[in-house]
């Protein structure tokens, strides 16, 4: 199996630092939106791939979910998330699987397909879908958060055009049309990400039998008190959420 950059020296320790602020991208603008798209988790199935620590399954727990399968790479991850998750016994399973090998997985018949920051690690999108689809019931849902596409299209220089104050002016999108593998580096290690532009990621969701739902590019335009906290947002979105449907 391909290692997770998350289990390499010292990675797993700072990301987990990086996590414990409150005041973050993940809790104030991803989890928000996640909760936002999915559905009534009230007696669902539901599978969660790179479900990482295990944070959102837990919190699809609080939403009365029935049974959570979490899918992850990383050995590291998945101790942590069955610490996260221990109170939820016996209503879960976890594997430590890449999502490529998601034939592999016993279980199928879910309600639900979630994913939260995962998908832009994949090289084959078309080959993902396919077997997620395998996975879900008929009119089953996929909803998941990946980093935008304006974002996984960056290759090197400025992302920034800046004034004379130095303030963030414009965002530079000279690399969206390249379409595929991009080399990124986070705490000093490498690692790869893929980067498809919008219409390949909407394209790819129906050929594979998805109807879109629901598109969100949150930017905090109705949580004003949190613009200051993250900047970023004010310009462009960062996150990319699709809610789709199973429907063949
Ligand atoms: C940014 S983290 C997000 C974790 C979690 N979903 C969250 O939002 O808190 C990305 C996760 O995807 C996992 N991952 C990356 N590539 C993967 C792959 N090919 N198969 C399975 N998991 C993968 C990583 O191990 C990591 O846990």
């Amino acid at each position: 199996m391909q290692k997770s950059v998350y289990d390499t020296e010292n990675f797993f320790e700072l990301y987990q630092k990086l996590r414990a602020n409150p005041i973050s991208l993940n809790n104030i603008v991803e989890k928000p939106t996640m909760l936002s798209l999915l559905p009534d988790l009230a007696g669902k199935k539901l599978l969660d791939l790179g479900c990482g620590t295990g944070e959102h399954l837990a919190l699809y727990f609080a939403h009365q979910l029935q049974f959570a399968v979490g899918v992850d790479l990383s050995a590291a991850m998945l101790t942590q998330a069955a610490k996260n998750l221990a109170d939820f016994a016996p209503h879960f399973s976890l594997h430590q699987l890449a999502m490529e090998q998601l034939d592999c997985l016993a279980e199928d018949q879910f309600d639900v397909v979630s994913s939260s920051f995962a998908f832009h690690y994949m090289a084959d999108f078309p080959a993902l879908l396919k077997a997620i689809s395998a996975k879900l019931k008929v009119n089953g849902q996929l909803i998941f958060s990946q980093e935008h596409p304006i974002v996984t299209a960056y290759q090197g220089g400025e992302r920034w055009e800046k004034n004379e104050q130095k303030e963030q002016v414009a965002y530079r999108l000279n690399f969206y049309r390249d379409e595929g593998e991009r080399d990124r580096s986070w705490f000093k290690q490498p690692f790869k990400t893929y980067h498809r532009t919008t219409a390949t990621i909407i394209n790819n969701l129906i050929q594979a039998g998805f109807q879109i739902e629901q598109l969100a590019e949150p930017m905090l335009v109705d949580q004003p008190e949190w613009q200051s906290e993250f900047k970023d947002l004010q310009h462009r979105p960062v996150l990319l959420f699709v809610k789709a449907r199973k429907v063949r």
